[in-house]
């Protein structure tokens, strides 16, 4: 982020008061500042950072509306097609005139980042910093980036299983693996509340769903909003009728809601690029909190990962159930 800023910090880059600015995919960083006298607004999915830039008084959307702007600066996720269809994407909201600017770290698209743009954007400037790529140009009416790039990264049907999914979601275009060895072992002949924390595309939350007729209610969690969408999209496909709520939250940090029976998981490992258990030890103490005394828990978990201590702390008769091609699952009753 301070890397997708520098032009502005070093004076390359500038933007009238008040001009309006969209930032996509941003987080709130110090370097924000420089652009403090702009009307910033940003396109950003992920709850944590969609609250943190609101908190710094920038309006965010999980969407971006057509309305154009004078500079639109895009810190680029690391999955192709997502990338693509972002700057695309971003690229359509951007008066002619107007500065578009993109960062991506070296080891995460920055190295090829100037070679995709280039062909389509003539005159584009680079810079290294921070250990990121930066490009910028100015737009004119002759530039445009591929259509291609939107259509390969738009919501769209997972090949091999028909549910809706989208680049850049967890696993986007087939069903993961610990998920896999996950499923069968989910109990049947259910009756009351399911929660699937961190639900993806939904695939747990359908399995439920198809094996407990019975079932009340599925709630799903997740930060990503295209996430919560897309799993809302599946599941009303696939069950209609049947009562589901999916839900956009940050398990980073208690969650409070009525209590369930059942709590299901495959939680993330990763924040950025970075391995962090924290995450997974935070999505364990949400459990916690929103089961029911004697409620269960389900998940699974790459195998090298200590959560064992966490699940001691919050529950009893916690059992591993499979261990092998790199997975645990694990149960746990409240
Ligand atoms: C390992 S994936 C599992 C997805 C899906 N349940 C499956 O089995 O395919 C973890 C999910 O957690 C979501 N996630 C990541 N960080 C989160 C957070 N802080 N709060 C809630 N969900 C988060 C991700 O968007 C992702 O969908």
């Amino acid at each position: 982020m301070l890397a997708l800023l520098h032009p502005f910090v070093r004076g390359d880059l500038a933007v009238d008061e008040n001009a309006p600015v969209l930032l996509v995919n941003a987080v709130v960083v110090d370097g924000l500042s420089a652009l403090s006298h702009a009307d910033l607004s940003a396109w950003q999915c992920w709850r944590g950072a969609a609250d943190d830039l609101t908190t710094s008084g920038v309006r965010v959307s999980v969407e971006t509306t057509p309305a154009e702007h004078d500079a639109v600066l895009v810190r680029l996720p690391r999955q192709r097609e997502e990338a693509r269809y972002m700057m695309a994407t971003a690229w359509d909201r951007l008066r002619v005139g107007g500065f578009f600017v993109v960062a991506a770290a070296n080891d995460s698209g920055g190295g090829r980042l100037y070679d995709d743009l280039s062909p389509h954007l003539p005159g584009l400037q680079e810079m290294v910093k921070h250990k990121c790529r930066i490009v910028w140009v100015e737009k004119t009416d002759s530039m445009t980036l591929p259509a291609a790039w939107i259509e390969g990264g738009k919501i769209q049907r997972q090949k091999e299983t028909g549910y809706w999914t989208q680049p850049g979601l967890f696993s986007w275009d087939r069903v993961d693996n610990a998920t896999i060895l996950l499923l069968p072992l989910l109990p049947n002949n259910l009756s009351g509340i399911v929660a699937d924390l961190g639900c993806g595309t939904g695939v747990i939350a359908d399995y439920m769903l198809a094996k407990n007729a019975d079932l009340r209610r599925v709630l799903c969690f997740d930060a990503d909003a295209r996430a919560v969408e897309i799993a809302r999209m599946n599941l009303a496909e696939r069950h209609p009728g049947r009562e589901v709520e999916c839900i956009w939250a940050d398990l980073s940090k208690p969650h409070a809601i009525k209590p369930v029976d059942l709590v299901v998981m495959n939680p993330p490992f990763h924040v950025e690029k970075a391995q962090a258990i924290t995450l997974g030890q935070a999505f364990i103490a949400n459990a916690a909190q929103m089961l029911k005394q004697n409620g269960v828990l389900f998940m699974v978990a790459n195998a090298h990962l200590p959560y064992e201590q966490d699940l001691a702390k919050h529950f009893r008769n916690v059992q591993k159930l499979h261990e092998g091609h790199g997975f645990k699952i694990i149960t746990a009753q409240k």
